[in-house]
């Protein structure tokens, strides 16, 4: 088959970009991220540094990447600015520092304004790809992304063709992208399985100026196994729910779960799917992880609606080997319909995201430790926990060996605010903050969910905290974050 578009090496497509252009690029967690031309990239950037000139991108994602994207390109001082979401520890470290300029949108935001221009000019859309026609029919890999509003708004196009993604893929991938105000009306998805788009990217073929052909392995790693406090926060989770479902508050055929990403969420969804008290449910989220996996093969889990096929190298061989099986099990969507408030309202969705710490209104911080350090940014965490039927948030109730409490008179910073925050739960229980006013919520919270070595100052600090209507004192509501950055433990914080 003759493309009417060149083949190039990654190094000359990476030779067309010049310094300061944006760059809209697959990639939903490591699953559909290109990796061939990011390395190009940043070699590249290398070589112009060490010639005394200038080479950094501004780089828009779907969400985090992997090594040999945001790794690379920050190893080579190649970004300076970066949205939605990432997880690299360089690159966190020159966010930090105030090298790179990092915007943390909602994930179903991010589509949309780039649409409306809210992002300046999209020079590149940067794309991996399973099949291309030669009339420039793209289908999608492991992740829909950001990746068809990037292929539609962007001036020029790249594509890296990845073999290890088989053209069967075709038919996976829902791709919805609604129409902009003041025209645009309802998503017509009114349950997990309904699709409402095309299985492919449609592109004008002039717009691609070359295609690199590669056989890579998305970076996506095996979860680390459960750990005692995980299997707790899992297990309170699950009799949570159990309990919901006994009192008729979740109807009996059960609704459709999102599940965030890492080992807390891996927990919750193993220990949902081997309670016989659970019955067979769906899943409507952003990130399909490996625990999934064996959910839809002993039909715990129905079908799940995803972003992202977020599986280590492993998984993903054995999904394809099985794709006839997963087909009928899986579609992937576009972020701003995986993460789309009006459906996520609508299915009356469970979410169930991490925090790092929480507040004794209710208040819940997931970015920024110690209100500064950016973590990898609010994903799509804001977009269910705003609109999910029950939004739950969990943690280990320390971290840190101890040191740090997660349950803190304030947080330092606020993702998700007390009136979307519905429970909380660490391995100590379960606060259900649903029709409860501030001074319950704290005692719950507390009572509940705090660890039994820091109850008896967050208590000190609730009998000096201001009565109105909630409980608050100016002076100590960060009295235990100050004891931590002076005395590296928050245990010797006082409420006297
Ligand atoms: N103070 C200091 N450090 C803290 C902390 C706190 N209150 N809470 C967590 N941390 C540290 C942990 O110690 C750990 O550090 P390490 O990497 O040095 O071991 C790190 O943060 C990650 O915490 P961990 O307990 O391993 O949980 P995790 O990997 O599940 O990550 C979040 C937790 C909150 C950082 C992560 O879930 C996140 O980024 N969430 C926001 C986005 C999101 O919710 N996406 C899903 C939407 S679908």
């Amino acid at each position: 088959m003759t493309l009417p578009f060149p083949e190039l090496t990654a190094e000359e497509a990476a030779s067309l970009i010049e310094h300061g252009q944006m760059l809209g690029c697959s990639g939903f967690t490591p699953a559909g991220s290109v990796k061939a031309i990011p390395t190009a990239l940043a070699k590249r950037a290398a070589a112009e540094h060490a010639a005394g000139r200038p080479f950094t991108l501004g780089i828009l994602t779907g969400a985090s990447t992997g090594p040999s994207f945001d790794g690379a390109l920050a190893k080579a001082e190649a970004i300076h600015f970066r949205t939605p979401y990432q997880s690299d520890p360089l690159l966190r470290k020159q966010i930090n520092s105030g090298k790179v300029r990092f915007v943390d949108m909602h994930l179903s935001m991010l589509p949309q304004a780039v649409r409306y221009g809210f992002l300046g000019p999209l020079h590149w859309a940067v794309v991996e790809a399973a099949d291309v026609t030669p009339g420039g029919g793209i289908v999608l890999t492991a992740s829909a992304g950001a990746t068809p509003t990037y292929l539609a708004k962007a001036e020029r196009i790249l594509i890296e063709w990845n073999a290890n993604h088989p053209p069967a893929l075709l038919g996976m991938h829902d791709l919805f992208e609604p129409v902009d105000p003041p025209a645009r009306s309802e998503i017509p998805i009114f349950s997990v399985t309904d699709r409402a788009g095309s299985p492919i990217c449609m592109v004008d073929p002039r717009k691609i100026a070359g295609m690199v052909r590669t056989q890579l392995d998305d970076e996506c790693a095996p979860f680390a196994p459960a750990t005692a406090i995980t299997e707790k926060i899992g297990a309170n989770v699950s009799e949570f729910l159990i309990a919901e479902t006994r009192a008729g508050r979740i109807p009996k055929r059960f609704l459709p779960l999102q599940s965030g990403v890492g080992d807390i969420a891996n927990s919750v969804l193993a220990a949902l799917g081997e309670s016989p008290d659970i019955p067979p449910f769906e899943m409507y989220t952003e990130v399909l992880q490996d625990s999934v996996i064996p959910l839809l093969e002993n039909e715990a889990c129905t079908f799940a609606s995803t972003c992202a096929l977020t599986l280590s190298p492993e998984q993903m061989r054995h999904f394809y080997a099985n794709l006839d099986f997963f087909r009928k099990r899986v579609v992937l969507r576009p972020q701003e319909i995986s993460n789309h408030p009006e459906i996520v309202r609508r299915l009356g969705i469970i979410s169930m995201n991490t925090a790092i710490e929480i507040d004794l209104f209710g208040n819940v911080n997931s970015t920024h430790v110690l209100g500064t350090q950016m973590m990898n940014g609010i994903g799509g965490s804001g977009d269910f926990t705003r609109n999910a039927y029950l939004s739950i948030f969990s943690c280990p109730s320390v971290q840190k060996n101890g040191a740090v409490s997660t349950i803190v008179p304030l947080v330092t910073h606020v993702d998700h605010n007390e009136h979307s925050v519905q429970i909380v739960a660490t391995e100590q229980g379960v606060a259900d903050l649903r029709g409860k006013d501030p001074q319950e919520r704290a005692r719950l919270i507390i009572e509940n969910c705090a660890h039994p070595d820091y109850r008896d100052q967050l208590r000190a600090y609730a009998r000096r905290a201001q009565q109105g209507h909630g409980q608050l004192s100016l002076p100590d509501a960060f009295r235990m974050h100050e004891a931590l950055l002076r005395d590296g433990t928050m245990k010797s914080a006082q409420f006297v």
